[in-house]
């Protein structure tokens, strides 16, 4: 072989109920990215159970780190870096990631990279669009977060506004269990709307008394269960289709509409739809529309690379490693956090 040979990176996620692991190639390609989903496990509870997360991704982080190296074709010798998700998430599914990675990178003496869940989202969408101009404003939508950032260059985001209560996925998951249709409750219900008439129902927008780009969704929520009660909506009725279309276009109109404020105020020269939810159509279709509209180049991941995954944690992780002058420090001492520190 001649030149220098391609340094590889192994990427690991585990910050929810997802259990998930990527091999990365220094040009970006992902050799693999394998997840593990405990939608199962925690369908019955209509929710994510922190400790059963903790505990699944104990008996799963081996077989994952393990098929994702076969799907790569390599072994773990050949991983030059390492990459976790420290934060946020919840901490006893976080710590088993880390904890893994740590003992991974202590045995072979390899640099891991701390990664933050959050930007990784965002990063996931700069796979296909490396073009887009900045600044940049990113959205994030997932089941535990729903957040507004500007990003004025690659590797930098201030947060422009972030949820009061729900995160939008998980407004959508609890209508979803409150109709007793499964969990998570995204995906059932885009599949249950896909027919029905958005307009039937008219939902009215969150509103914040101050001019902030802050999101609120509990208000939705509520007035959801309310329709849900007056109109006789259930599991069988025959407009279930309807109702479900009209609170998931609520729901996209509710994100598009602060996407639109933002973009008024600061002025972007591109835009990113990124997290779990923005693999619903619906939001696709409001985001490209609007993105269209101004005539703004956009960015939103293919659906496999939305939700969970390592793959957006080893993107990030070699954006650090390539904007990054100094060699990478073997260090250890890598805390997880819950909660986002901004
Ligand atoms: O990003 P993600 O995997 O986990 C978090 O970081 O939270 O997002 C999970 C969320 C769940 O709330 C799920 O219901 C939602 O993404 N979701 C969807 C769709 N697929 C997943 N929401 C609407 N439509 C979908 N097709
Ligand atoms: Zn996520």
């Amino acid at each position: 072989m001649t030149g220098k040979a391609m340094r590889h990176l192994l990427a690991i996620e585990s910050s929810c109920d997802e259990t998930s692991a990527s091999v990365f190639g220094e040009d970006g390609t992902i050799l693999s990215n394998i997840v593990l989903s405990q939608d199962e496990v925690h369908a019955p509870y209509g929710g994510v159970v922190p400790e059963l997360a903790s505990r699944q991704h104990l008996k799963s982080i081996t077989p994952v780190v393990r098929e994702s190296l076969t799907a790569a074709g390599l072994p773990l010798e050949a991983m030059d870096f390492f990459a976790v998700t420290q934060g946020p998430g919840l901490i006893g599914s976080l710590l088993v990631g880390l904890s893994f990675a740590k003992g991974l990178a202590y045995y072979h003496r390899k640099p891991v990279l701390g990664i933050d869940h959050v930007q990784a989202h965002i990063e996931s969408a700069f796979l296909d669009r490396s073009d887009l101009p900045f600044p940049v404003l990113a959205l994030i939508v997932s089941g535990g977060h729903t957040a507004l950032f500007l990003m004025p260059r690659k590797l930098r985001a201030r947060l422009l506004g972030r949820t009061r209560d729900d995160a939008a996925g998980e407004a959508l998951d609890k209508v979803a269990k409150f109709l007793e249709l499964g969990y998570p409750g995204g995906p059932l219900i885009q599949k249950l709307a896909e027919n029905g008439d958005p307009g039937r129902f008219p939902f009215a927008l969150p509103r914040m008394s101050d001019r902030s780009l802050d999101f609120s969704f509990s208000g939705l929520k509520t007035a959801a269960v309310r329709i849900i009660r007056e109109s006789g909506i259930s599991r069988e009725a025959a407009a279930l289709p309807d109702f479900l279309a009209s609170f998931e276009n609520a729901v996209a109109r509710t994100l598009v509409r602060n996407v639109e404020r933002a973009v008024e105020s600061f002025v972007p020269r591109s835009l990113v739809l990124c997290g779990g939810v923005a693999r619903n159509r619906r939001l696709r279709a409001a985001f490209e529309r609007f993105a269209s509209g101004r005539g703004l180049p956009f960015g939103i991941p293919s659906p496999k690379l939305c939700t969970d995954n390592a793959a957006m944690v080893g993107a990030l992780a070699w954006a650090k490693i390539r904007a990054s002058r100094k060699k990478i420090p073997l260090r250890l001492d890598l805390d997880a956090y819950p909660r986002s520190p901004r």
